[in-house]
Parts: structure tokens; C-alpha cells; sequence
């Protein structure tokens, strides 16, 4: 089958310093100088997968895959009338962006052959009354619960599922339940994997060898899209497209390395430490959520590859356009110039809603008069980078023709590459995440885990009370 073609791209004019001036903008002569330490890494990234390493690469050829899933998501999972999703950062932020993309935005309040299958509800943080919501909420007699865990032992996670298996159990009963269960964790280890054995869940693989906030591409994100009705081999096509515009070694040419490029010269060479990430789409803003935890988990990092302290990344930051206008955009255009702004731009929304009348008693609303909605917004995009650019602020602007399955997986893939390929020009290992690991582990250790107890004696030893603390 031949692999479609990219349909994303990008604009960078307005990062130039002809276009936003030497002190925030960067030269010709310095992207230049990027994109050739970014055409090494590009070498390595394929070179490596050659190598059968770079494991995330391959996800987009697991048709067995999204065959399985199609299979099961059609023969039952489709029927039930509610699913849960349990999972978080990694385990979730995936499937919520696709669902949010690609799904109708109100298709919870839709009947269900509208919808055709359930409606979602993701229990990620352990909130007890967004718990007890959601388990008063559904019906859990036609209830599917997928627990997504690659460690298969998240204190969040675990906690959510074992609420809610006592529940399923409660209102089933137990042999019902384990067919109500299906567990998307490690193949071989964790403790959810062991419990999935002995209970018999119906499973499916996280892929070894990928971090967690690089598996939206595996069973961890197309299970619940395909669930709810997401089209996941279109989204796996647009993911392939994406990678082969991936293998162009010409940097400027590439769109993941082009847009790392761009992202590290401006935190490292312009001080600009945020990222802003600004759809002007409602569905695309899961996107923007999703991407947050893989730009700030895989180069937020203390130590460089040589192992000295560098205090690494830059922070990215969500906005919605043009909500944000309203409430973000006056900060950075003329707050601290310490931010680099991505706007993305689709080609024709999904929908066209058209003014077709304004009242003719006020001619100053005429203006609107048979004007279009996405027309509007997109203008208000084209008017964002227009103001930023005047203020002498930095922005790339992403265009996509339309918001599809192709156009969402291909997202996912350049966002990928842009974060591997940022993580060999901010010199660190993007991949891990000790920072996050200390908490968890921390967590543990102040839930009373067995094997933790000398990180606990380290957390409680003082006994006494903050004099931080107002009372
Ligand atoms: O990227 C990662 O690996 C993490 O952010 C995880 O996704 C997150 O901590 C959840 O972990 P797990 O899937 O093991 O429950």
C-alpha cells in the first residue's frame, strides 16, 4: 500500500528576525546551523530504529492491530451503553485528544445509535467526587471498563480501578465483571498484568520498549477511539505520512525536526522558555493538552546525556484560539517576551455556519452579514499573528486542510519526532522520567506500601507542623 502524503505545514516566517527583529527573532544563518545538528539526530533517530531500537516508530505499522480492536470494538465492545476509561497521564491524555478530535463534541448526549457505542467517562485523577459521579452516572450493568497502566501499578490508576471493579462486581457480580474488564497493560510484567491473569480480563499490549506518552498510537489510545466510533487505521495512515516526511534529512524540510529547531533556538538563543500551543479549533485542543506531558516530561530533565546538571526544557502551555484572545493573548503580546507561540489553522472546518442575517436597523454589525463562522476564526487566527508579529513576539502558524483521522494521526507522529529530535538538540534523554517516578514512588511511601517504609520515615520523620502552614 503506498503511504499518503503529509498534508500539514508549516509557516515559520513570522520567528525570523526579519519579520520580529535580531533580538527575538532568529537569522537564516542560525536555523541553518540547527537544522544540520538536527540532521544528525534525524540520521540517528533511523538508525537506531534500524536497529530495532526507537520502538515508537514502528506503531504505525500495527495493522494486526487495529484489525483486533476493530474486531472486538465491533462484536461487543460497541454495544455496551458506557465506558470507562482508567488511566492517566500518558495512559489517557492520548485517547482523550483523538476522541476529542475525531468524535462529535457532544456525543455523550447523543442515543446511541447516533453515537454508535458508548459514552465516555475517564477517571484519571483519583477526584473522589468526580468518582462517585461518574459511578452514579453510568449504568454499570452495560458498563465496559478499560484500565490502561504500562507500569501497571499507578497509585491513580489502581486506586480509580479497584473502585470500580468493586462496584462492577457489586452490581454484576464477579463473573460478569471480569468480562466487563479489559486491561491495556504491559504483555509480560506489573501488577495489573498479574491481576489480569488471574481474573482472566480480555487484554491488550502496551508496546514494551515505548514510554507511556508515546503509546496514543497503540491499544492504549485506539482502543477507546475505536470504541467511540474514531476511524484508527485513517489515523495510523496520517501517522505513516507523517513518518515518511519524518525520513526527509533536510531539516527545514522536515517538519517534526524543523519545528524542534525552531523550539530550541528560541529557549536557548532568544530566552524564549514557553511554548504556546494554540489551535484555533475546539476539537484540537486535547491535541495541545496531550503534546504538553510529551514536551514537558521528555526534555524537562536535569542532567544532559554526559550527566552534568543543565535543568533542561521549556514549558508548554495550552491556549484556545480565539477563547484565549479574550483572556491570554494581551499577556503575551505585551507581558515578557519569553514565550514562542504555535497557532494552528484548519482549512474548512467540519461544519459551515453561515450569518445570514444582521438586523438593519445597526449597520455596524453589517460586517458579519453572510460571513462564515470558520471564516471568522480563522481570520481572528490570521489577526493573532498579525499583532503578535507587530509586537515583535515570535509565531509559526500550522495549517491543516481539515480535522480527520489522517490530519490527527499525523499530528501525533511529527509532535513525536519534534520531541526525539528536541531531545538530541537540548542534549538530554527524552526518554524516562525520574522526575515523575520520585513522586510516585513518594506517594507510595506516604500510603503505607510495603517496601517503602525508609522513604516514608523520610517524609514524616520530623512529626512536627509546617510553620508554613495557615490555619
Ligand atoms: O510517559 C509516561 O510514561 C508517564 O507519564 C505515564 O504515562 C504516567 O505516569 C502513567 O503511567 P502508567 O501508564 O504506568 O500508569
Amino acid at each position: 500500500m503506498a503511504t499518503a502524503k503529509s498534508r500539514l505545514s508549516i509557516d515559520y516566517a513570522n520567528v525570523m528576525a526579519s519579520a520580529v527583529g535580531q533580538e527575538n527573532g532568529l537569522t537564516d544563518a542560525e536555523l541553518n546551523d540547527a537544522a544540520t545538528q538536527a540532521t544528525a539526530h534525524i540520521d540517528r533517530i533511523w538508525n537506531e530504529y534500524d536497529a530495532g531500537d526507537q520502538r515508537w516508530v514502528a506503531l504505525p505499522d500495527n495493522r494486526q492491530l487495529v484489525a483486533d480492536i476493530e474486531s472486538f470494538a465491533s462484536s461487543e465492545g460497541r454495544a455496551y451503553e458506557d465506558l470507562i476509561l482508567v488511566g492517566i497521564g500518558g495512559s489517557s491524555l492520548g485517547a482523550i485528544a483523538t476522541i476529542q478530535a475525531l468524535a462529535h463534541p457532544f456525543r455523550n448526549l447523543q442515543p446511541h445509535s447516533n453515537r454508535g457505542g458508548p459514552r465516555l467517562f475517564v477517571l484519571d485523577n483519583p477526584d473522589p467526587e468526580k468518582v462517585a459521579a461518574t459511578l452514579e452516572t453510568v449504568d454499570l450493568s452495560k458498563t465496559l471498563v478499560n484500565v490502561v497502566t504500562k507500569s501497571g501499578q499507578t497509585a491513580e490508576t489502581m486506586a480509580n480501578f479497584l473502585v470500580v471493579k468493586d462496584a462492577l462486581e457489586q452490581t454484576v457480580g464477579q463473573d460478569q465483571a471480569r468480562k466487563q474488564i479489559v486491561a491495556t497493560t504491559d504483555p509480560k510484567d506489573g501488577l495489573l498484568r498479574q491481576l489480569a491473569d488471574q481474573e482472566g480480563y480480555r487484554d491488550f499490549p502496551v508496546p514494551p520498549g515505548v514510554d507511556g506518552r508515546m503509546t496514543v498510537l497503540s491499544a492504549v489510545g485506539m482502543l477507546p477511539a475505536a470504541l467511540c466510533g474514531v476511524d484508527i487505521g485513517g489515523l495510523l495512515d496520517g501517522a505513516a505520512a507523517m513518518r515518511e516526511a519524518s525520513r526527509n534529512r533536510d531539516a527545514r524540510q522536515n517538519p517534526g525536526a524543523l519545528f524542534a529547531s525552531i523550539a530550541w533556538l528560541a529557549a536557548t538563543k532568544r530566552d524564549k522558555s514557553m511554548l504556546v500551543m494554540m489551535p484555533y479549533a475546539d476539537s484540537l485542543f486535547g491535541i495541545a493538552d496531550w503534546f504538553r506531558q510529551l514536551w514537558a516530561e521528555s526534555l524537562g530533565k536535569r542532567l544532559s546525556t554526559a550527566d552534568d546538571e543543565v535543568f533542561a526544557g521549556q514549558t508548554p502551555i495550552k491556549a484556545l484560539g480565539a477563547i484565549d484572545q479574550h483572556s491570554q493573548i494581551q499577556l503575551y503580546t505585551e507581558g515578557p517576551n519569553d514565550k514562542l507561540i504555535c497557532l494552528t489553522g484548519v482549512g474548512t472546518y467540519r461544519s459551515g455556519v453561515e450569518i445570514a442575517a444582521t438586523p438593519d436597523s445597526i449597520d455596524e454589525l453589517g460586517y458579519l452579514r453572510n460571513a462564515e463562522l470558520g471564516q471568522l476564526l480563522d481570520r481572528e487566527r490570521m489577526a493573532t499573528a498579525w499583532a503578535l508579529t507587530n509586537a515583535n513576539r515570535p509565531n509559526l502558524s500550522i495549517s491543516i486542510p481539515a480535522i480527520d483521522a489522517g490530519t490527527v494521526g499525523e499530528f501525533f507522529f511529527m509532535h513525536e519526532f519534534q520531541t526525539v529530535v528536541g531531545g538530541g538538540l537540548f542534549d538530554v534523554n527524552p526518554f524516562g522520567q525520574p522526575g515523575v517516578e520520585a513522586g510516585k514512588n513518594a506517594t507510595y511511601a506516604l500510603m503505607g506500601r510495603e517496601g517503602y517504609e525508609t522513604l516514608r520515615d523520610e517524609l514524616t520523620g520530623s512529626g512536627g507542623e509546617s510553620r508554613y502552614t495557615l490555619s
